[in-house]
């Protein structure tokens, strides 16, 4: 059996925010099987996206990128599909497509981060990086309590 990845404490804000994140592609998924109307669906991911998402990709790039350096190529990787994703989740129509194609990004996504990402960043960084993750991360907003739960 393949052993869990064990996470470096101060990286544990960002990967609780990746959980969440395959969840909401998980709801996508389950908003279809449901038949739910994708706008429906879209006010949801719109919200996240605010809320959730801004700040994360804002803070990754900022504090978590920056310990492997603007050449590593995982990092580039990363930079450009938060860059497809912004596009997509700001994208205003074409709805139902659009948000199949958020699904399977923001899943790909979270998975590479998670699998080699941070494997790598938690890997070099020295103690004075360390300390300042310790405090950058701040509070996120519940994602639970959104009240329109269409995915139950
Ligand atoms: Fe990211
Ligand atoms: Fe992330």
């Amino acid at each position: 059996m393949k052993q869990p990845i064990k996470r470096h404490p101060a990286l544990q804000p960002w990967s609780r925010d990746h959980h969440h994140g395959l969840l909401l592609s998980w709801k996508i998924k389950k908003g279809f099987s449901l038949g739910i109307i994708p706008e429906r669906i879209k006010k949801y991911t719109d919200w996240f996206w605010e809320s959730q998402l801004i700040p994360h990709f804002d803070t990754e790039e900022r504090y978590l990128f920056p310990i492997l350096g603007s050449d590593n190529h995982l990092v580039q990787q990363a930079i450009d599909e938060h860059r497809q994703l912004k596009a997509l989740f700001e994208k205003e129509d074409a709805v139902s497509e659009t948000l199949s194609k958020i699904e399977r990004l923001l899943n790909d996504h979270i998975r590479f981060e998670e699998r080699v990402l941070f494997q790598a960043i938690q890997e070099v960084a020295n103690p004075e990086e360390i300390k300042l993750l310790e405090t950058v991360h701040g509070e996120t907003e519940d994602c639970e309590t959104w009240e329109d739960a269409f995915w139950k």
